[in-house]
């Protein structure tokens, strides 16, 4: 059986102190949709396979859907039944020019054609790729598990060398557990009171920093001076109150040390100029306190929500100014590993450029984006979302939960890294943080796997080697992580 406490022995070393994150013992039943047309040689199996290695208690069974969609287009009820029995349906495959592969996309159809009774099950999605455009098929199986009601958990995404090393190794078990952690939640969800509904709310996990855009109240004494002012002043009041709504609760929630750091009171001489003062050693030319504001208040925080009221398909001219200012950091992440969120008053599901915006912006900075609690454009608070927030940060704080990157994260980072290589006489502070961090991974340093390469290829050129070996490619590329299993299975 499932607990947290078997996962932390033998999953991760000890968390931060401070809480302790509680959990309900449950068996999990998982059907792991293996969607790669290789089969039991997919590359993207080994992952759900060494995860197997450390949670006993999970029961993975495994439909080879990539490889066998014909035999499921003739008769889908082997299927059906599996579906219906499962309590988690794990998504397993290869991205596949911006989605899954065309044998996984006709079983989703056949899964809805079906008739399955699977609305309410949770689901969870493990791909591997080269991360080039992963995000697209992940947003694909997410769209299609919300049409099936299927509540989704996460996604780990993946390269699909990662699990030959020990950080990515490490991803996988903490995705999973993750995972499990957050099954209980949800099931919790609901059951006030429940022993699940973790963290304790008298112990810290830490310091949290919400920064936000608020209207002041206005003052009285302008109503004389200025009449359409103060009228003005009270309406953008108004408009603001429902975020201060989802701020108090979140604050009620949260068993962090929260601060409230409300933009409109710092004294911002302007908006970034662009004049490269603080290439060299990111000190801003405004002499307005914004670098010791920004580095003393903000980026000390464990756990950072942005709080904002939907304005002109924006978070606003304010935050704006804030994002832009943060180039006295040059492109260096220098938060990254503490989890972000978002408290958002307006309709996000109008706002695909936002969403991606928050995500991306999460992903380049290396910040686990724990979550986005919207009003919804509806005037109710969203009680589930924000309480739901509050924990994951809590949890993400507590485990230094770190998944591996995306599209996003993967390719924005990869444009930086050509920049400040180049430019890295005059970015001065950004080459030493990308040199120090190991930023610096050109491609033309593997001389080993192009050396490889080259031999395969060499190999491929010959027709009769070709047959020979033509067929036995997947399983030759295998090798290195079978070796990886096997040692999983000493240890496990
Ligand atoms: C037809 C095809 C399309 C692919 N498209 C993408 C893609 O769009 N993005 C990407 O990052 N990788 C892409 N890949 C690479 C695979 O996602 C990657 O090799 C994966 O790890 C294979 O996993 P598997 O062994 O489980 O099938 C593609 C591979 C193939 C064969």
């Amino acid at each position: 059986m499932f607990t947290q406490e078997t996962a932390d022995a033998q999953a991760k070393p000890e968390g931060r102190p401070g809480i302790s994150i509680k959990h309900k013992e449950k068996d999990m039943k998982i059907l792991v949709l293996n969607g790669s047309p290789t089969g039991e040689n997919s590359i993207t199996l080994q992952t759900v396979n060494y995860i197997g290695e450390f949670f006993p208690d999970c029961t993975f069974d495994v439909l080879h859907v990539g490889a066998r969609i014909r035999l499921y287009e003739n008769d889908f009820s082997e299927a059906k039944a599996a579906l219906e029995a499962a309590d988690l349906i794990l998504f397993c495959y290869p991205v596949y020019t911006f989605l899954v592969p065309a044998q996984l996309h006709r079983f989703i159809e056949l899964m809805k054609e079906s008739g399955a009774e699977i609305a309410g099950k949770f689901a969870a999605q493990i791909t591997t790729s080269l991360h080039f455009y992963d995000v697209t098929a992940h947003r694909f199986i997410e769209g299609n598990c919300a049409d099936m009601g299927l509540r989704s958990l996460g996604v780990l995404s993946a390269d699909m060398e990662d699990l030959l090393h020990e950080k990515g190794q490490k991803e996988a078990l903490d995705f999973w557990r993750f995972v499990m952690w957050s099954a209980d939640q949800e099931a919790a969800a609901g059951h006030a009171g429940s022993p699940a509904a973790d963290p304790e709310p008298d112990a810290w996990v830490g310091k949290l920093v919400i920064v936000t855009d608020l209207a002041p109240e206005p003052d009285e004494s302008l109503r004389a001076a200025d009449e359409a002012a103060y009228e003005k002043a009270l309406l953008d009041h108004a408009a603001d109150m429902p975020l201060r709504g989802m701020i108090r609760a979140f604050r009620a929630e949260a068993p962090f040390k929260t601060k409230v750091v409300n933009l409109r009171e710092f004294p911002f001489k302007g908006g970034c100029l662009g004049c490269f003062h603080c290439a060299s050693d990111g000190t801003c030319i405004y002499q307005d306190g914004f670098d010791e504001f920004l580095r003393k208040k903000i980026q000390r925080a464990d756990a950072i929500v942005y709080a904002y009221r939907v304005k002109d398909h924006s978070m606003g001219y304010r935050m704006k100014l804030f994002d832009d200012r943060q180039f006295c950091n040059g492109h260096r992440t220098v938060t990254m590993g503490r989890p972000v969120g978002y408290l958002v008053d307006g309709d996000l599901s109008a706002e695909p450029n936002l969403q991606m915006l928050m995500e991306a912006r999460a992903q380049v900075g290396g910040n686990f984006l724990a979550g986005i609690a919207s009003t919804g454009g509806a005037e109710a608070l969203p009680a589930g979302q924000i309480e739901r927030l509050a924990r994951t940060l809590a949890y993400a704080v507590k485990y230094e939960y770190q998944p591996p990157k995306n599209f996003y994260g993967v390719g924005g980072l990869k444009i930086f890294r050509d920049l400040i290589w180049q430019m890295q006489g005059l970015m001065k502070e950004d080459h030493r943080f990308y040199k120090a961090h190991g930023f610096y991974d050109f491609p033309q340093k593997r001389a080993g796997r192009m050396l490889a390469m080259y031999l395969v290829g060499g190999m491929m050129g010959s027709k009769t080697l070709q047959k020979k070996i033509g067929g036995k490619m997947t399983e030759g590329m295998l090798l290195p992580y079978r070796k990886v299993l096997e040692k999983a299975r000493r240890k496990g």
